[in-house]
């Protein structure tokens, strides 16, 4: 029955593993997985929360070793396997907590992709709305917090973003996205260096770039460590599945250790340029106040219409852009929805049609919950935090470290080390060998467990947030 089962992946596997004609299908792919509103929504909100240059030299160190580490792992590991997570440790064996390890990996981005399209829904609404010309109301100070305590308004956004990503899902249109995704990706960081440029040179800015690149070693906590390390998952797609997935795709003359490089640096490239582009404004717009430096999750829809309506044509400005962060939005969307599709169609033996209308089903439930946590619901609240941050504190905070343990326990444990280079080495040198062993081998384990009891800590109050 085991063995039947493993066939049944493996074809399935194999049929897809015909998507990457070549090693740049594959770097469009994950960095369409990796740029999204991770790198533009998230990363300065967390950079302006946990510390500025403080967060984004922690960031840097985390990235270069721990992610690289990871990256590759995981990639060689679903090239290895040719499965996506849950296969990929089952075909180490038959043990209990292999099951568990693939299954986390699995079950994160099912967590992740409803709130994931309740934010893609707000980037609509701004889109709609500077497309009707109504940049000065957005501007405003109080209209975001108004639209979102909106339930129905919200709601409606929400759907319209879920359903985007389902379509182009279902119609199998997804390789049309990822080609488009090469004339907007550029395009968007065109428009973001613009933004940058001007943010940076407003009256008083300088104070917000000061903030941003130089580090303060007073404004260092574990907590700066802790969310460091949830974005660096996140933005990267890592301790997820979607790298064992997308490397299960992948052939085995393809240079990982190449692609890994070049998605790293446009990824963090672009995270820096959306830092670039918010946190100055801020300081620049309202003084440095330390209150819009926590605003949290609305900084980016507070800050850059702001922007958008001082530097003029704020209506084709503020269109274009939230246009562009809606498809970088959409393509990594995309990507949650394939691997949790995958993970149905896998293990619960269900059609490919049937998986995404069930994974269609569970993000309408979920992400609505997130929604009303602003409106009908917010007196609701998961640990003091509203449903929205507690889904992606659970996912981030939580559940990637552990699932990140385990894909080094298995390396250490179960695979070795010495496969995981054997495999990279099929299609190019390892150069960074010696790096990837330590991080592995004593950096990792013992650093994961740090990072999770701090975040339970956190929880409870023993450490500030
Ligand atoms: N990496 C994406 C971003 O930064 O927006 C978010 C994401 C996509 C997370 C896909 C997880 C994932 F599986």
């Amino acid at each position: 029955m085991k063995n039947e089962k493993n066939s049944v992946e493996k074809q399935s596997s194999v049929k897809q593993g015909a998507k990457f004609s070549g090693s740049l299908g594959y770097i469009l792919a994950v960095a369409g997985s990796a740029v999204g509103l991770g790198n533009i929504w998230r990363f300065p909100y967390l950079a302006a929360k946990y510390g500025g240059g403080m967060f984004l030299l922690v960031y840097l160190i985390l990235m270069l070793t721990f992610g690289y580490a990871l990256m590759m792992s995981e990639t060689a590991l679903g090239r290895m396997t040719g499965k996506s997570p849950v296969g990929a440790f089952q075909s180490f064996g038959n043990k209990k907590w292999l099951k568990v390890g693939g299954w986390i990996n699995a079950i994160i981005p099912i967590l992740i992709a409803p709130y994931y399209c309740v934010i893609g829904g707000w980037v609509v609404k701004y889109l709609f709305e500077y497309l009707r010309g109504n940049s000065t109301e957005l501007s405003t100070d109080g209209y975001f917090t108004t639209f979102i305590s909106d339930s129905l308004s919200a709601e409606i956004c929400f759907a319209i973003f879920a359903i985007m990503g389902f379509s182009v899902i279902v119609a199998g249109v997804k390789h049309g996205i990822e080609n488009v995704s090469k004339i907007v990706m550029p395009m968007l960081v065109v428009l973001a260096v613009i933004t940058a440029i001007y943010s940076v040179t407003r009256p008083g800015a300088w104070e917000g770039v000061k903030y941003f690149l130089i580090p303060n070693f007073k404004n260092f906590s574990i907590m700066t460590v802790v969310a460091a390390m949830g974005q660096m998952f996140y933005s990267l797609s890592l301790a997820m599945g979607i790298l064992y997935t997308y490397g299960s795709y992948l052939k085995k003359d393809a240079d990982i250790e190449k692609s890994t490089k070049q998605v790293e640096v446009f990824d963090t490239g672009i995270a820096v340029l959306a830092g670039l582009m918010i946190i100055p404004a801020v300081f620049a717009f309202s003084g440095g106040d330390m209150k819009t430096l926590q605003a949290g999750p609305s900084l980016m829809f507070i800050t850059l219409p702001k922007v958008f309506e001082s530097m003029g044509m704020p209506r084709i400005i503020g269109s274009v852009f939230f246009f562009m962060v809606l498809f970088a939005a959409l393509t990594s969307a995309i990507s949650l929805f394939e691997t949790s599709v995958a993970t149905f169609v896998d293990e619960l033996g269900l059609s490919r049609t049937k998986s995404s209308f069930l994974m269609l089903g569970i993000v309408l439930l979920l992400g609505t919950a997130s929604v009303l946590g602003f409106g009908a619901w917010d007196f609701v609240t998961v640990l003091g935090m509203s449903i929205l941050d507690f889904f992606d504190f659970l996912t981030n905070s939580l559940m990637m470290p552990i699932s990140a343990l385990f894909t080094c326990v298995l390396i250490l444990r179960v695979v070795g080390r010495d496969k995981i280079a054997e495999e990279v080495k099929l299609s190019s040198r390892f150069k960074r060998q010696k790096l990837y062993d330590i991080v592995i081998k004593y950096f990792a384990p013992a650093f994961l467990i740090i990072i999770f009891i701090s975040s339970i800590a956190s929880v409870f109050g023993w450490i500030k947030i």
